[in-house]
């Protein structure tokens, strides 16, 4: 299929990953045309915007981008390209597989969970206030159609996942309004899905849960704050932010799929990046472009390699970006 997928490949070690990653995609069979594009002050220098109205459009037209770290400085200049990216787009769904991989330090074995995080409202709408001086307050916005879109969403990637059970994660014992719609929501959903199971935990017995006994959680169901501390919290069980995936999504099959580490300055340029957050998050897109065998392929020549040991410095080896990459592409083409 003659397929176009806009790429933003970022900065620091954005390129290095993005290059490694799009020559993995090609070596297992998936080549589409890539419109690259760039953004955050990158894009400032050239069209005076973080996020240039042809990057959007590009994405609108394709409905798919993969996308590199992007900086963002703190307390000062713009404000994140990745929250631009989601308010432009209206990506209402974050999701984050978070499983074991060879090779890769964790406390924990047999974790294989499935994230997903409301990501339009609650805290992140930003709406805050000076009451007076001293004194502020911050909006949590809870709303009745993101609750309800959510929860079909994470049901229908569970059903599509084959997972078998749905948690709702929330505050209601406390905030019996807010995250007490929320979970409604998710309750009268549920009810549409009799195949799976559904429960709901408060979010502190929760995030016991998950340093406890992970392996007994599958998909959780969070509103946008608890599902970002959570989010990274799970990342944690597995090795670090380093190695799981992301997608951002949207209506109508629009996708934004990006690693979740930031642009390590400190490794920038020097060829032993690990690629491998960027490839999960290529392979959650191929997963949702309905090609299978591919992302199956890529993640079983993945798992061969960091078994065999040649894993990048961060894993504690003494490979490249380039030659893990090469390693990878060797496995496809003997396995295809
Ligand atoms: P960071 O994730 O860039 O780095 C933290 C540590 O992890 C560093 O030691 C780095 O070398 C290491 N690391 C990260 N990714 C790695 C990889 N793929 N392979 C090997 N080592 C890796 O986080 P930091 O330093 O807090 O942020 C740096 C910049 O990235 C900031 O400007 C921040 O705003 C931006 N950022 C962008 C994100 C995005 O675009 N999605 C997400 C997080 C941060």
């Amino acid at each position: 299929m003659n397929r176009t997928i806009t790429l933003i490949p970022g900065d620091g070690i954005g390129p290095e990953v993005t290059r490694a990653v799009v020559r993995i995609l090609e070596a297992s069979g998936f080549t589409p045309q890539w419109e690259p594009f760039s953004a955050g002050s990158e894009a400032v220098a050239e069209h005076g915007t973080t996020l240039p109205q042809p990057l959007l459009d590009s994405i609108a037209k394709n409905k798919i981008a993969l996308k590199g770290p992007i900086t963002t400085p703190v307390g000062k200049g713009f404000t994140s390209v990745n929250v631009g990216l989601r308010k432009a787009l209206d990506l209402y769904a974050n999701l984050r597989p978070v499983w074991n991989l060879p090779s890769v330090q964790s406390r924990f074995t047999g974790v294989d969970l499935v994230i997903v995080r409301e990501n339009t409202e609650d805290l992140y709408a930003g709406l805050e206030h000076t009451v007076v001086p001293g004194v502020v307050e911050s909006l949590k916005i809870i709303t009745e159609k993101a609750s309800t879109r959510i929860a079909v969403f994470a049901f229908e990637q569970a059903r599509r996942r084959g997972r078998k059970k749905v948690t709702a994660v929330h505050k209601a014992n406390i905030m019996k309004l807010g995250d007490g719609l929320f979970l409604e929501c998710a309750r009268k959903v549920a009810a549409n899905y009799p195949d799976i199971e559904f429960d709901d935990r408060i979010v502190d017995a929760a995030c016991m849960h998950l340093v406890m006994r992970p392996e007994r959680l599958d998909v959780l169901l969070l509103p946008n704050l608890y599902g970002d501390i959570v989010s990274d919290l799970c990342a944690g069980l597995v090795g670090g932010l380093g190695v799981v995936p992301a997608a951002n999504l949207g209506e109508n099959g629009v996708g934004v799929f990006e690693a979740v580490h930031g642009t390590a300055p400190d490794i920038a340029g020097r060829d032993i990046a690990n690629p491998t957050a960027l490839l999960q998050s290529a392979v959650l897109m191929l997963q949702h472009l309905h090609e299978d065998q591919k992302a199956d392929a890529i993640v079983s020549a993945l798992k061969k390699v960091l078994a065999s040991g040649h894993v990048t410095p961060d894993l504690g080896g003494k490979a490249s970006t380039t030659s893990f990459a090469d390693a990878i592409c060797r496995e496809l083409s003997s396995s295809g």
